[in-house]
């Protein structure tokens, strides 16, 4: 039995959003295909994602010179450690997002910076970083009103997902794959065309994953 997380960092709950719809057809499906797989959603805005504020690192001071730590510092320090090891602990994990002014919303970046942690996801070496999770397998769904993944018709800077791939190259994950669902706001009457075509892609990429 393989564990499957879908970080969703997406505002939306009632609104519709293309990068949901998609990401709720791979659910459908992958449910389908591997009814034996623990599927998890971590919700990134419903949740609220640890903060890497003052008290974590005066927590974290403290924890290193064996003080003793308020209620609230351990009750955030506990909440860093149980979503790393959530992450820690998928096989599989789908990110999914729109694109906010050419890159992931900013709860997307503190879920990164809340895994990106030496001697869990990677180590240093005299020869540089190396990612310790080589095993994992990594689905990116992003919806974007613009276009930045067509041979010809990338308009302008796409810094999200190549942030994000490369933060999974940090971690070692060598199984990196994307849905963009793109031109949502410049073609809007390609809309609907655009979001089913990701939905095909995206049910045929669960049976796989
Ligand atoms: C704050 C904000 C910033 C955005 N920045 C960009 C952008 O830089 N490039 C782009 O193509 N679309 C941008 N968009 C448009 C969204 O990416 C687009 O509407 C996308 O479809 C939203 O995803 P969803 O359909 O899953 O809600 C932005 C939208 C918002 C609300």
């Amino acid at each position: 039995m393989a564990k499957l997380l879908m970080i969703n960092a997406h505002p939306h709950t009632t609104v519709p959003s293309a990068s949901l719809t998609v990401a709720a057809s791979f659910k459908t499906a992958y449910q389908q295909t591997h009814p034996n797989d623990e599927i998890t959603t971590r919700d990134l805005y419903q949740d609220g994602v640890p903060a890497l504020n003052d008290t974590t690192f005066e927590a974290w001071r403290k924890q290193k010179y064996g003080e003793e730590l308020t209620s609230v510092e351990v009750e955030l320090l506990s909440r860093h450690a149980a979503w790393l090891a959530e992450f820690l602990a998928a096989d599989k994990i789908v990110f999914v997002n729109p694109m906010y002014n050419h890159f992931l919303p900013a709860e997307l970046k503190q879920y990164l910076d809340l895994t990106a942690v030496a001697r869990k996801t990677f180590k240093y070496t005299v020869n540089g970083p190396v990612g310790l999770l080589p095993d994992k397998h990594v689905l990116h769904i992003q919806a974007a009103g613009g276009y930045y993944h067509q041979p010809d018709q990338h308009n302008q800077v796409e810094a999200g997902d190549p942030y994000l791939r490369g933060m999974m190259q940090l971690y070692g994950i060598q199984d990196y794959r994307t849905i963009f669902i793109e031109g949502l706001d410049q073609f809007p009457e390609q809309r609907e065309q655009a979001i089913t075509a990701a939905q095909v892609a995206a049910e045929k990429l669960a049976g796989e994953f």
